[in-house]
């Protein structure tokens, strides 16, 4: 097999690099003076994830101002709800509302998962669009979110700081809420299947609230569908390398990344990198963790933790990226310090 010249294709391989590849969650966003003139432009954010053209250049812009070693396609996780029938705006600073998911009913009236590619037409052919722009040492990256966290936003109508909408229709009515992330986890396959036929070459599954799952819970709706979507996704395309983020699952990371099949655990902030490069990179590659606060506040704890970082992961396959996203106030200069820090190893 020849080697792939793109670094991150490298580190999920399992090789260990002298330099690790860099990108950023959030990495096309308010933060960037270039995004918001783009965004202003397309008028709303939906409106900017279904234009393919602008959606395409607004994907490349961190690519082109910082030479990241991947692009993430700029969409949005809660596109397939609205594929599925969903109704979704974003409201100004004040994030996502959906129609909201509060019985069997509301779930029966959803669409089939089979149904969704027509409406994310449009998402696929940013895919292309990008795929045909990029240079050849960066990778491209398709995601969506994880079944858990997409369900958790379905069901509240909006985001929760503790998911307690889910939890309570869990407790609730377990068979319609196992038929809602049945019909997730399929809609989800098909989705990702599709971006890769398109050009992703890189799969992030996001599961931003698996936190929040305790016992059995994380074991049936986080690592069951996670792995119910790596292993089709395997079987359709099996060199598409897939990292996944079960953010603040603490201990059960471990479980995750030796149940779920991921070529990669990305992990939050809150986990502290000896522990994981003991726990979690011994077979496979690690992705983070720098905390996002540094983006805002730059200087000298920056460059500390930027260090300790590439330090404890210097071992094996890693790539750099923050424990969450960059927040609109995070500085670019900051995100640049960073990568010069990095590359200057
Ligand atoms: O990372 C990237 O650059 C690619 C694009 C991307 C977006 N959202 C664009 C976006 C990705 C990978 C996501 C993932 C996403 N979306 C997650 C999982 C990751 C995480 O942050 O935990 C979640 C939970 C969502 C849902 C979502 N989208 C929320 C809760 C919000 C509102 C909060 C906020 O940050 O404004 C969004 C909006 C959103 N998604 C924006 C962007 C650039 C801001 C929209 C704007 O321009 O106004």
């Amino acid at each position: 097999m020849t080697k792939s010249n793109k670094n991150i294709l490298r580190a999920l391989a399992g090789e260990t690099l002298k330099t690790p590849p860099i990108w950023v969650m959030r990495q096309a966003g308010r933060y960037l003076p270039e995004y918001r003139k783009l965004r202003a432009k397309a008028g709303d954010f939906l409106s900017l994830c279904y234009n393919s053209e602008l959606a395409a250049e607004v994907t490349l812009q961190p690519i082109e101002r910082f030479k990241l070693d991947a692009a993430i396609i700029f969409a949005d996780i809660l596109l397939i709800p609205q594929a599925l029938g969903s109704e979704l705006s974003f409201l100004e600073g004040d994030g996502p509302r959906l129609s909201r998911i509060s019985n069997k009913n509301d779930i029966l009236k959803l669409k089939p998962a089979n149904s969704i590619h027509e409406h994310l037409a449009p998402i696929y052919n940013t895919v292309s669009l990008v795929a045909e722009q990029l240079s050849p040492k960066v990778a491209l990256i398709g995601f969506a979110g994880a079944p858990w966290t997409v369900a958790t936003y379905m069901i509240a109508g909006k985001g929760t700081k503790d998911q307690g909408p889910a939890h309570k229709f869990l407790k609730e009515d377990k068979d319609s809420f196992e038929m809602l992330i049945n019909l997730l986890t399929e809609a989800t396959i098909l989705y990702l299947s599709k971006q890769i036929d398109a050009g992703a070459e890189v799969i992030k599954i996001f599961d931003s609230w698996a936190g929040s799952l305790k016992g059995e819970d994380f074991v049936n709706y986080a690592i069951i569908p996670i792995k119910k979507i790596i292993t089709a996704l395997n079987k359709l395309h099996p060199d598409v390398p897939i990292i996944a983020f079960p953010r603040e699952a603490g201990l059960k990371y471990i479980d995750f990344a030796n149940e779920t099949g991921a070529n990669c655990i990305a992990i939050d902030h809150s986990v502290d990198p000896e522990w994981a490069a003991t726990n979690l990179q011994i077979d496979s590659c690690i992705q983070g963790n720098l905390n996002p606060k540094h983006m805002i506040t730059g200087g000298k704890a920056l460059l500390e933790e930027t260090t300790k970082i590439l330090d404890c992961f210097s071992n094996g396959p890693h790539i750099f990226n923050l424990g969450h996203g960059i927040t609109p106030d995070g500085k670019p200069e900051n995100l640049q310090l960073m990568i010069d820090r990095i590359r200057s190893t």
